[in-house]
């Protein structure tokens, strides 16, 4: 796919996206909404499309370098970072990865061969994985540290300064 076909799909992820967070100024049928993931994600960056563009661009860079995923650990442990800071989760995956999906389709329109979605849906399964294996590991780096934990545990606010 051109890169420009990219540019289009983040703008209809991004629409996918604001509609599966109920953000969209028109209430659009047949959309589900995800409640869950409205608190990680940033609203100014979501409207500024930064977040979806930032996914679907590697997720296409990804599919670039299929062959040499080397190429992309530095970029992708950077991400990891950054989802372990948000307490992203496996399941969330799922969810996004249907809304890219369906944009892939949109975008290419009839191009869009059950074959091709499929090779689509493949690459960004495999993504996926590799990224929420990186994330277990630092989750249970994070847990067995001194002190660690993983998750939104509840703190008490013993003292204000
Ligand atoms: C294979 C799937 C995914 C890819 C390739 C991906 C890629 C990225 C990239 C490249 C960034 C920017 C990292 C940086 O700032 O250095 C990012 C940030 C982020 N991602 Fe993901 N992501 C994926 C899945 C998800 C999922 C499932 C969620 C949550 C539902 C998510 C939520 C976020 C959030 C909230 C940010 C931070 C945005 C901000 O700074 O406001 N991502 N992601």
């Amino acid at each position: 796919m051109h890169k420009w076909r990219w540019y289009v799909l983040t703008t209809g992820f991004l629409c996918s996206l604001l509609r599966l967070h109920n953000w969209a100024p028109i209430s659009i049928t047949g959309c589900s909404k995800n409640p869950e993931l409205r608190n990680v994600f940033n609203s100014v960056n979501q409207h500024s499309g930064a977040q979806p563009t930032a996914l679907a661009m590697a997720v296409l860079a990804y599919a670039e370098h299929i062959d040499s995923r080397q190429v992309l650990s530095h970029a992708l442990n950077r991400t990891a970072n950054k989802h372990v800071s948000l307490d992203i989760r496996p399941e969330q995956y799922d969810i996004v990865g249907k809304h890219l999906l369906a944009s892939i389709g949109e975008v290419l329109g009839e191009a869009a061969t059950p074959g091709l979605i499929d090779a689509w849906l493949v690459a960004y399964q495999q993504l996926a994985a590799i990224m929420s294996g990186a994330q277990a590991d630092l989750y249970s780096k994070s847990v067995a540290k001194k002190g660690g934990w993983s998750g939104w545990p509840p703190f008490v606010v013993k003292q204000k300064m």
